[in-house]
């Protein structure tokens, strides 16, 4: 069945197909630069506005899902705060996390269990209910549109994948395909503003690569060196998925590969050079072929924040889209700073399946 499913959403996650969904990427991450244009506009002049960004993060990737997913954005950036839907994940996972290892406890799952009121189970089904009506809006669209839901669309037409599986699968999805790349942008956003330095290079790479804002695409963003290297350092620091990824063993057993958290390994400084340190240099092509560079002995090809093999990231040319045009709409448009006070330590985050505290930017 997994193999079925990945066949089928395939065709909506190539190289071609995210050429078609770039006007879609364009409208919202514009849609974000006005907004935090608004914001500032509103501070006196010259002086900067705080804010914290986390949010417009997941705001800008979940209107994206929701309309590459759905055909109707979250609104988020319209309306300037999350969605009810996301709010309440959310507000849920930490619970989520608990239910989540109580699993290995059968008895203490079966307790829990017990425990849930009636009004939780509730809003938990009205929470995959909103998600059921979203594919059967989209179902019901007339216009055909490049994205993702198309191409499953037809193979439901065709009998190939029943509606149930279908709206289990794109639950999902929102979720791992939206606040993943916002974490990933928090992160490197987070780095790049305790590291005046690197913000100064990424800013100069953006700012001299593009004099206007209409030149910036996804094929003039595909290579900006020091932008894909401070993405790769965001992606080896501040992965979004820290837990080690759950296989089930068949009955009867098998023999598996160990699992690795990708946290633990990317920091481990028998791979890294300086491994705690956020140097998106180590990423810059002269590292890999100059032996005197301190990072030519780093071990790059452990870093797979998208994973491997037949379960790997299918979202990841879109992700890389995503990241590289927010970071680079924002920097080409704002100077950021870190506010003194509200100064984040990456690894000081707790973590119940997502990173949840808000950073102050
Ligand atoms: C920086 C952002 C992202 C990271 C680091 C990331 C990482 C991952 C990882 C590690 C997996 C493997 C999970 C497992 O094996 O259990 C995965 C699976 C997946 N991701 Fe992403 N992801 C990101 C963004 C996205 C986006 C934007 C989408 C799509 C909208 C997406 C769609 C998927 C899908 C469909 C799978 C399931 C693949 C399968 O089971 O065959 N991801 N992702």
């Amino acid at each position: 069945m997994h193999a079925r499913i990945r066949k089928i959403l395939a065709p909506g996650f190539t190289p071609r197909a995210l050429r078609g969904q770039e006007p879609i990427l364009h409208r919202y991450v514009n849609l974000l630069v006005e907004r935090l244009r608004e914001c500032v506009s509103k501070e006196p002049q010259g002086k900067g506005a705080q804010i914290d960004v986390a949010p417009w993060f997941n705001f800008t990737t979940f209107d994206i899902f929701g309309d590459l997913g759905f055909g109707e954005s979250f609104d988020c950036l319209q309306h300037s705060r999350y969605h009810p839907w996301i709010a309440l994940l959310f507000n849920s996972v930490k619970a989520a996390s608990f239910v989540a290892a109580a699993r290995f406890y059968p008895l203490v799952e079966f307790i829990l269990m017990k425990c849930i009121p009636p009004s939780l189970r509730k809003m938990q089904r009205d929470h995959y209910q909103q998600i059921v009506d979203k594919v059967h809006r989209r179902f019901n669209f007339e216009l055909e549109r490049p994205d993702i839901m198309s191409h499953v669309i037809t193979a439901n037409e065709e009998g190939d994948l029943p509606i149930g599986v279908i709206n289990t699968t794109f639950m999902v999805l929102t979720t791992a395909g939206s606040e993943t790349t916002a974490t990933v942008l928090c992160g490197a956003l987070n780095y790049l503003v305790n590291h005046q330095d690197k913000l100064h290079a990424l800013g100069q790479e953006i700012r001299q690569r593009f004099r206007t804002e209409d030149e910036i695409n996804l094929d003039t963003l595909r290579n900006l060196p020091y932008l894909n290297a401070v993405i790769m350092e965001a992606l080896r620091l501040c992965p979004p998925i820290l837990w080690m990824l759950p296989r089930r063993v068949p009955s009867g057993g098998d023999t598996t590969a160990v699992s690795i958290q990708s946290y633990t390994m990317n920091r481990d400084p028998s791979y890294f050079h300086c491994a705690a340190s956020f140097i998106p240099e180590r990423w810059l092509p002269e590292a890999s072929v100059n032996s005197k560079s301190a990072f030519f002995k780093d071990k790059r090809e452990a870093v797979q924040a998208f994973s491997l093999g037949p379960r790997s990231c299918m979202g990841q040319h879109l992700a890389w889209a995503e990241m590289r045009l927010i970071l680079t709409k924002l920097l080409w448009t704002f100077d950021f700073a870190a506010v003194e006070e509200k100064r984040l330590k990456w690894e000081a985050l707790r973590t119940f399946l997502f990173r949840r505290e808000s950073s102050g930017i």
